[in-house]
């Protein structure tokens, strides 16, 4: 009788650990989740009660409307002009930022700190165009903003696409804080 029991737990021990994948389950929703991540391609389309729950072309999200703008905390907003001379000539007729005009203080003080990191190495930090890699001559053709005609929407084309010499500052500063240094370089030029 007590080897019974000794053989009997040995047996029952070994049942229970060799199977990984038992055939029996209690709750197969749990075991086996039937989530597809978001956007993956749904191989094997989810079924409950017989109704194929999945998107068309097997996606497993919606995707955006059509025209749907993009917003996050990164204060994304859309710039419709593209990247040519027309492009150009056309933001130079926009003379009023996005931004609230009720926060030009913080904007402009955002705005500086930005130029100061971003864009005095060239422009100098009054925008005169003598910054330090000009004064090195690593870089040439810098102008002083105080004889261009500059709008804000002008500026803030320049900081999107570049110009000729200067890059595209895309991809270091998030489109409001474009605006808010687009504000500050129409601030320096009322200095002069
Ligand atoms: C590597 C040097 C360099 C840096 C950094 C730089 N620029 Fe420039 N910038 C230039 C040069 C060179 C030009 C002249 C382009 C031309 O007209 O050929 C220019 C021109 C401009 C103009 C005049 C464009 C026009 O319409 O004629 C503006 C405005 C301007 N930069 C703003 C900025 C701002 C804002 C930043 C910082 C985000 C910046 N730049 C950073 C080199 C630089």
């Amino acid at each position: 009788m007590k080897n019974f029991h000794i053989l009997l737990t040995i047996v029952l021990l070994f049942i229970s650990c060799s199977k990984r994948y038992p055939k029996i389950v209690y709750m197969p929703d749990m075991y086996y989740s039937e989530a597809y991540e978001p956007y993956s391609d749904a191989i094997k389309p989810y079924k409950k009660n017989n109704n194929i729950i999945l998107f068309k072309n097997r996606i497993t999200s919606l995707i955006p409307v059509p025209g749907t703008v993009p917003r996050n905390e990164n204060g994304f907003l859309p710039y419709m002009l593209p990247n040519t001379k027309e492009g150009y000539e056309a933001s130079k007729k926009i003379t009023i930022s996005p931004m609230d005009p009720n926060k030009k203080i913080v904007n402009l003080k955002r705005g500086k700190e930005m130029y100061i990191i971003y864009c005095a190495i060239c422009h100098n930090n009054d925008g005169n165009g003598e910054g330090y890699l000009v004064k090195k001559e690593k870089i040439l053709g810098v102008p002083n903003y105080k004889y261009l005609n500059l709008t804000i929407g002008s500026i803030y084309h320049v900081i999107m696409y570049g110009k000729n010499n200067m890059g595209s500052y895309a991809s270091q500063l998030n489109t409001e804080d474009r605006w808010k240094i687009a504000l500050y370089v129409k601030e320096l030029q009322k200095n002069k």
